[in-house]
């Protein structure tokens, strides 16, 4: 049996030995990045440097990255679908291309895995008019002896952009016994906001193999859940139902894999509520509820702890879980308790409504949101089981009229998106930076940190840990501190240095867990020095004029400021 920890050992052991440095597995939560929710790949966290900013630690990368998919939620339950999953992956930025890729490929593969060659076959891209037939890869395959080699279209042999636009590429994927193990992109265009493929300035390889599949297919079992990143669970769950996996696969497996999302999520410090990454999160966590009630999990039994207790121990060197551990259980307990007061009267409002009648109207889907906290999803999924004509439209309609939950909460933001670096964005993403060095001189306390941001071409929005409200005059003065940088006209530098040093010349740190080894540290003259990735304007002069929108607490010892640029 190959344990996880044995693979992603290997994986980055073969990489390193091929001039590649480990990078930091990055937080679930994209910084600064407006389009997304979640981390939905390995190469998320790398889209600046994929765009050909320079990576501090240079132009081979490997690592393994968390990350939540929520695009097909409601597919979960069949052998290999997974809402929280690890990804290990190889970059080459603007380094390696096509051939060294496959080489790689195939030799961690069949040296380190030991699949023999007989047993994989590959797909290339077939070709179509934004690219041309990639008969270059199905060469490189056929030369290191792969027979089985396919070409496909678009819909299975393209990957990215991740959102709208930005970096993409054919891919070329290989499989073992008709199960895909391994996805190399070749990444050689930039889709536009117009929607053409322009040939990229840097060509990158981005790869990805999914740790439980390849756990799955190396370990010669059939399905995801037999390994032990999720048997354990499963176990439990036999345990509290008092009932078998083979006779209740699907129920099982949602409630194994939406919890298991639940506690990563949970770890970052999101809440489940009615918008953004809490809405996914409390879609998932009923989700499991109401599956553990469909498998008969009485209310009394607590159905979560055990399963978070299984859960982070699988996780060991996750420290984010253990530290986090209690908050986890209390929130986990809380949505609990919450939903079940109100899933059996909302069921029941179900059946009473689609009693006599094949179809919910927006108003009575909106009804079960609002009055028994139904999520549209779970609504929807009720019907499709029931035959019920259900419109998510209509209740969204409904929802508009009521104002009620974020509009990106049910619309687009669940696919997954690029960062927006454009140019609103990086303007916002200095300012930011001025913002924390002006709060820190005029409310005069220098242990003042950023606990928190997110930027959109809207707005700028910092979470820094301070403990009183400011005063209408403190901010006006911290607004008049920022715009009187923008007057002066700084440059802003950028420069790489180790982490170590950074702290010596006293750096803001928030996101420095992130890196190993050398990292960016962005200056303002002598107002502002930050660790951070970017990206920034070149000189202060570019932002234009800085307010400060709001103020509001944001949990004990932690304030809130949104602001804009006008
Ligand atoms: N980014 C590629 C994927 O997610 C490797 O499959």
């Amino acid at each position: 049996m190959i344990t996880r920890k044995d693979l992603i050992k290997k994986y980055i052991e073969f990489f390193k030995s091929k001039n590649h440095k480990e990078i930091a597995n990055s937080s679930l939560i994209p910084d600064n990045d407006p389009t997304v929710l979640f981390t939905t790949a390995g190469m998320h966290p790398l889209v600046p440097f994929l765009l050909g900013q320079k990576h501090p630690q240079g132009k081979r990368l490997v690592g393994v990255q968390k990350c939540i998919r929520t695009g097909d939620i409601e597919e979960v339950g069949d052998n290999s679908h997974h809402t929280f999953f690890e990804m290990l992956g190889n970059w080459s930025l603007g380094d390696y291309w096509k051939k060294e890729a496959i080489e790689y490929s195939f030799e961690f593969l069949t040296q380190i895995l030991k699949i023999p060659k007989e047993e994989l076959s590959v797909t290339c891209f077939e070709g179509d008019k934004d690219s041309p037939k990639d008969t270059e890869t199905a060469k490189i395959w056929k030369r290191l002896g792969i027979e089985k080699v396919k070409f496909l279209g678009k819909k299975d042999n393209w990957w990215g952009p991740a959102g709208k636009t930005g970096p993409c590429g054919p891919d070329t994927e290989m499989f073992v016994k008709d199960l895909e193990i391994w996805n190399d992109v070749l990444m050689q265009y930039e889709k536009d906001k117009r929607g053409n493929y322009n040939e990229a300035k840097q060509k990158n390889i981005d790869t990805g193999m999914g740790v439980e599949r390849t756990l799955t297919i190396i370990n010669n079992l059939e399905d995801n859940y037999e390994t032990e990143v999720w048997k354990p669970i499963i176990k439990q769950i036999e345990k509290l139902s008092d009932k078998k996996y083979s006779e209740n696969k699907r129920e099982m497996r949602i409630i194994a894999d939406h919890l298991k999302a639940a506690v990563f999520i949970l770890a970052e410090g999101i809440k489940p509520s009615n918008t953004e990454q809490g809405y996914v999160l409390r879609r998932l966590i009923r989700r499991a509820i109401r599956y553990g009630k469909q498998l008969g999990i009485s209310t009394e039994k607590d159905l979560t702890t055990p399963l978070v207790i299984e859960i982070i121990k699988i996780y060991p060197e996750y420290n984010l879980l253990k530290k986090n551990e209690n908050i986890i259980i209390d929130e986990l307990n809380k949505e609990e308790e919450k939903f079940e007061r109100t899933l059996e009267k909302g069921l029941n409002l179900f059946s009473k409504l689609t009693k006599d009648k094949k179809h919910l109207t927006g108003k009575e889907s909106f009804l079960l949101f609002q009055s028994y906290g139904f999520p549209i999803e779970m609504t929807l999924e009720l019907s499709k089981e029931k035959g019920i004509k259900t419109s998510k439209e209509d209740f969204e309609e409904e929802l508009k009229n009521h104002q009620k939950l974020s509009q990106t909460a049910t619309k687009g933001k669940f696919k997954s998106g690029l960062a927006d670096h454009s140019e609103k964005t990086t303007k916002l993403h200095t300012s930011a930076h001025l913002l924390l060095a002006a709060l820190k001189k005029v409310l005069k306390d220098s242990n003042i940190s950023q606990k928190g941001s997110n930027i959109n071409p809207e707005r700028l929005r910092l979470d820094f840990s301070f403990d009183r409200k400011l005063t209408g005059e403190e901010i006006s003065e911290v607004e008049k501190l920022v715009n009187d940088q923008i007057k002066k006209e700084i440059p802003v530098s950028r420069e790489e240095m180790t982490l170590e040093e950074a702290k010596k010349q006293g750096a803001e740190g928030a996101f420095e867990e992130k890196y190993k080894g050398i990292i960016s540290v962005y200056t303002v003259g002598d107002f502002s020095k930050e660790i951070c990735t970017g990206p920034h304007v070149k000189n202060t002069k570019e932002i234009g004029k800085f307010k400060i929108k709001k103020q509001e607490s944001c949990g004990a010892g932690v304030r809130r400021i949104k602001a804009i640029i006008q």
